[in-house]
């Protein structure tokens, strides 16, 4: 048999860690699979040396340890330590190129996500180019008999590349990551001879080790399931630069056992990612959405960001999971990051318990935040909702009303000075059609999605060496504002353009 790497390594953390490190000595001393690198008791028995049960419980991990692994489990080292058999140098990836290819559900597109991630730490670039590729991973799928049936046809044409390279100076590595290598294990290993490691679902931290030992000639795997592994510290690196959408893994594993389905056996037990690092990572995507904001001109610079109140006390009643200080900061964070950014929200006047300085708090949110759209609602107490069942709508209807009545003047007092701001600029605007109110206007909307009105008039189209057209909806027109109310701005058009030619505008 292929001298098969040990890769039964002590998981350290986590209250399950002395779980997976009993499996890790039972399977040690079950192996009958022996590297150079990772001595069984069975060579420690050859050298004579026989330690009795207490020696051995001596040299295990301490009380201690498990405590520290318990009261943290999230803390994971950045850099693992290389094993003893190997230096720093041959466990980092010194600029190899990886060439990862994804299989299957979108589960495994987290994994590659996470797998790359792990490697890019590690010293490893990315490829897309199979060509330049040092090491080819396939992160592959079991659900079906046919998912495999792929992998192992792909595995084949990867067969030839592989035989090519051997005659060069750069040998390519081959491994077979996730549902299949956790299935099939050392069959895949036996049956192509061509595979260089194999990681399961939860073994991708390993990855650098296991291509480490492959460095060496060997074949290696790791396909530990583990009870506790979610992957929690390792941001999934978007592995598609021109996706349109980006997942959150928030639980890895399945413990429903539908009769038909063999995921329980290769993604193991069901787990769920700690919420903090579900919240970091949403955290890190919006960030990446507010710069993308800025940056690009065909995404409107407006955010609708519904506060429904300016009281911290109410908000707690709502149950809307923020401070008015939390909300603040958000808006000046945003502020930050998208100047002349355009804010919107939802406010509710007379929610239960509202008092006149809770609601005096809303005015003041409205004041300090100056919203340039606002979309205001007296309460309605709903059947079947928390404060239906646990508390009581005990605002008068006239007080709701009167409230509603000051938020709103307060509302269109502040935006109408955020549009003053406006008067005398040029804005680029996306025509939508014609003016409800006037047939001889045309309304469209500004890259703060504010409607802006001005007259249907022929005008110069810019990107046609000056044609004179009329506006179409859908076309871009730049328009001078003269004049605002708190919902609208109007002005004059003065030429047809595209988002290219436009550039900078106030
Ligand atoms: N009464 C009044 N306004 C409500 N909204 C939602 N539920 C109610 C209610 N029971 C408002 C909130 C929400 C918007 C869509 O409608 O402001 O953001």
């Amino acid at each position: 048999m292929h001298p098969l790497q040990c890769v039964l390594q002590a998981q350290r953390r986590g209250p399950w860690a002395s779980v997976s490190w009993l499996l890790l000595r039972t399977c040690r001393a079950q192996s009958s699979v022996h590297g150079t690198t990772c001595p069984g008791p069975e060579r420690q028995q050859e050298n004579g040396v026989r330690k009795d049960f207490s020696s051995r419980l001596a040299a295990g991990p301490t009380f201690q340890h498990f405590l520290r692994s318990a009261l943290d489990p999230q803390e994971k080292p950045d850099v693992e330590d290389p094993p003893p058999y190997l230096t720093v140098d041959e466990l980092s990836g010194r600029q190899r190129k990886v060439y990862l290819e994804t299989y299957g559900c979108q589960m495994n597109v987290n994994d590659t996500e996470i797998a790359w991630s792990v490697l890019q730490k590690s010293g490893y670039l990315r490829t897309r180019n199979l060509q330049e590729a040092d090491v080819i991973l396939l992160v592959t799928c079991s659900i079906r008999e046919k998912a495999e049936q792929t992998i192992w046809n792909r595995l084949h044409q990867l067969k030839a590349l592989k035989t090519k390279r051997l005659r060069s100076r750069v040998p390519l590595r081959i491994g077979i990551l996730g549902c299949m290598a956790e299935r099939l294990k050392e069959e895949i290993l036996n049956r192509e001879k061509m595979v260089d490691i194999l990681a399961g679902p939860d073994a991708y931290r390993d990855l650098p080790r296991l291509l480490a030992v492959a460095e060496s000639g060997q074949q290696a795997a790791n396909v530990l399931l583990s009870l506790d592994e979610t992957y929690a510290d390792v941001m999934p690196v978007q592995t598609s630069p021109s996706a349109t959408s980006a997942f959150v893994s928030i639980m890895r594993g399945c413990d429903n056992m539908c009769s038909y389905c063999i995921v329980p056996f290769t993604r193991g037990r069901e787990r769920s990612r700690p919420v903090a690092s579900i919240l970091e990572e949403v955290r890190k995507l919006s960030e990446q959405v507010l710069q993308l904001i800025h940056e690009r001109d065909n995404i409107c610079k407006q955010i609708h960001l519904p506060a429904q109140s300016g009281s911290s006390r109410v908000l707690e009643a709502m149950r809307r999971g923020y401070s008015r200080e939390a909300y603040v900061e958000l808006v000046h964070h945003i502020r930050e990051s998208i100047p002349g950014v355009s804010l919107s929200s939802d406010f509710i006047a007379g929610f239960c318990g509202e008092t006149e300085e809770d609601h005096l708090q809303t005015v003041s949110l409205l004041r300090e935040v100056q919203y340039n759209m606002g979309f205001l609602f007296a309460y309605s107490m709903r059947q079947k909702t928390r404060a239906y069942h646990r508390l009581k709508d005990d605002v008068p209807e006239e007080v709701k009303l009167r409230r509603l009545e000051e938020l709103i003047t307060v509302f269109r007092e502040e935006a109408t000075k955020a549009n003053m701001a406006s008067v005398g600029c040029t804005q680029l605007v996306l025509v939508e059609g014609h003016s409800k109110r006037s047939a001889t206007d045309l309304c469209g909307r500004n890259d703060g999605n504010l409607k802006v009105i001005f007259p249907n008039v022929e005008v110069e189209d810019v990107s046609n060496s000056g044609v004179r057209v009329r506006a179409q909806p859908g076309d871009y027109v730049l328009v001078k504002i003269t004049s605002t109310s708190s919902q609208t701005l109007k002005g004059h058009v003065l030429c047809r353009t595209t988002l290219k030619d436009s550039s900078a505008y106030c």
